[in-house]
């Protein structure tokens, strides 16, 4: 089986004064959320599209799918975790219960505030994961990245041909995530909160999708202002 889940169990702190998670605001007269929905209710192969919000927004949710006449069978709303990591690990287990996970079955995930993403990123989360187990969603580093312990010297400055800036979808093999995050000690759950690096620390070998450089995580009022020059620049493929 192939499932899709949506991240969308964040509270959108660094947006500043706003009355509702980033994930529920509008650009171009929708939810963040739906615009993000939509490329995903577009995939034929997604057997169960999971969307994972604040346990208190899971009604509010519901709502605006109904408002924006969205009744793909599909679509599971659920509760989120804590932490992003445990957000997964949320809709996972309700995938478990719904139908027992066997070891065929993957998971694209994705945050939900990255509403850019292009039909081709997703099949080629699709295919690469059926085929490797782990895969993530990068574009190249355009400027050199400084590595800093302290915010005051540099310690090094990598090659930048060789430094990627990580995007999502990160699509997993389930049983082999799940497997590993079960063997983290609480502190490593803290340290390890992207998903792809739980995996990396454990040797296992994680593929990569190349993005595009629009596929963008909303995160401050700055980008919000970008996401809406985006779509209005038409520069976004299918
Ligand atoms: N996310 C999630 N569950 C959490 C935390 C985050 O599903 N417990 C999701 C967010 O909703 C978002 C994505 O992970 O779609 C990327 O996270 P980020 O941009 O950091 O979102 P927030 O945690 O909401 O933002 P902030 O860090 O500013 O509070």
């Amino acid at each position: 089986m192939i499932y899709a889940g949506i991240l969308a169990g964040g509270i959108g702190s660094r947006m500043g004064n706003v009355p509702l998670p980033k994930q529920f605001l509008e650009l171009d007269g929708k939810p963040i959320l739906v615009h993000t929905l939509e490329k995903f209710l577009l995939t034929s192969e997604f057997d169960k599209i999971y969307i994972a919000t604040p346990q208190k927004w899971v009604t509010h949710t519901r709502d605006i799918l109904a408002k924006h006449d969205i009744n793909d069978n599909r679509i599971e709303i659920i509760a989120g975790g804590k932490d992003r990591n445990e957000t997964i690990m949320n809709i996972i287990n309700s995938i478990d219960e719904w139908k027992k996970i066997t070891n065929e079955d993957v998971l694209i995930t994705h945050d939900a505030v990255r509403p850019f993403l292009t039909r081709r990123i997703i099949k080629e989360n699709i295919d690469r994961v059926l085929l490797y187990g782990a895969v993530d969603t990068v574009i190249s580093a355009t400027d050199t990245i400084i590595a800093s312990e302290d915010g005051e010297t540099i310690n090094s400055i990598p090659v930048r041909d060789k430094m990627y800036q990580g995007q999502t979808p990160q699509s997993f093999n389930i049983n082999l995530l799940r497997q590993y995050y079960n063997k983290l000690t609480e502190k490593e759950k803290e340290i390890l909160t992207d998903a792809c690096k739980i995996l990396v620390v454990s040797n296992q070998k994680v593929k990569l999708v190349y993005g595009e450089l629009y596929n963008i995580k909303i995160t401050t009022p700055y980008d919000l202002k970008v996401a809406n020059s985006i779509i209005k620049s038409g520069v976004i493929n299918d």
